[in-house]
């Protein structure tokens, strides 16, 4: 029987098979576009008050986002990431963060199932962690951001995205589609986790449809394409009543 790609627990099997290699093959593969895009979407969030914020990082993997955020937001207080894969709590804290871990909480869960508290964040980020969701779980997903943020509260996320109209559109595909899961087999003893997320960033499409969510839940929205659509995202405020 088929299994349903969209199911938290199909998801998180993958990611936990993908943690130790994830950083290594998301630079290579995405040729430093994932590090850049990571920056263009810190730098596209509104700043969070001053002195102290404290927000989320949604489907954090291995706390990519962070040196990013806390570069340009030096007086951040405090990041609670969120992630539901094991392997990339693991990987996160035992290593890679450890000397930031004085300012960051890592909850493993299901955001999806989430019981954050309302008006808890003054930002809520989130790298990459779109595409493993249908929209019934985007509009979820958005209905979780509009209730944790504070009024005033700022938030940015971006995903790689179907480069829609671009000549080069079916190259890009073949790069994610053929050469990524290729170069998988090959190098990585024949695993199949990473050609999933090709799988995924080409049903997700953009994030024009998690814009218009979060503007139904009066959210204020910039949507944003980055290198030819290869990428969109979303940040904007909920603002104060
Ligand atoms: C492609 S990785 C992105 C990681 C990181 N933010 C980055 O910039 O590379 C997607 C992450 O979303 C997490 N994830 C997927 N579904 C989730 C869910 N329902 N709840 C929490 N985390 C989830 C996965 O475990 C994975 O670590």
């Amino acid at each position: 029987m088929d299994r349903d790609i969209y199911d938290p627990a199909f998801v998180k099997d993958v990611f936990d098979r993908c943690s130790d290699r994830y950083i290594t093959f998301s630079l290579i593969c995405s040729m430093g576009f994932t590090e850049r895009w990571r920056r263009q979407c810190v730098a596209a969030m509104p700043a969070p008050r001053p002195g102290g914020a404290r927000g989320y990082d949604l489907m954090a993997g291995t706390g990519e986002a962070w040196p990013h955020l806390l570069k340009r937001f030096g007086d951040i207080g405090a990041i609670t990431a969120v992630d539901i894969s094991s392997g990339m709590h693991r990987r996160a804290m035992e290593r890679l963060h450890a000397h930031r871990a004085h300012r960051i909480e890592f909850i493993e869960d299901n955001v999806l199932a989430s019981d954050l508290p309302p008006e808890s964040a003054d930002f809520v980020i989130s790298t990459f962690g779109l595409k493993t969701f249908k929209p019934e779980q985007h509009a979820q997903l958005a209905a979780l951001i509009a209730r944790v943020l504070k009024p005033g509260g700022v938030y940015s996320m971006i995903e790689a995205s179907d480069p829609k109209g671009w000549w080069l559109r079916y190259l890009y595909l073949f790069h994610l589609k053929v050469v990524l899961p290729l170069v998988e087999r090959v190098f990585l003893r024949g695993a199949q986790d990473f050609a999933m997320i090709g799988t995924y960033s080409t049903n997700f499409g953009s994030a024009a449809g998690v814009a218009a969510m979060l503007r139904n839940h009066g959210l204020q929205v910039e949507y944003s394409r980055y290198f030819f659509g290869c990428a969109t995202g979303v940040a904007g405020r909920k603002l104060a009543e």
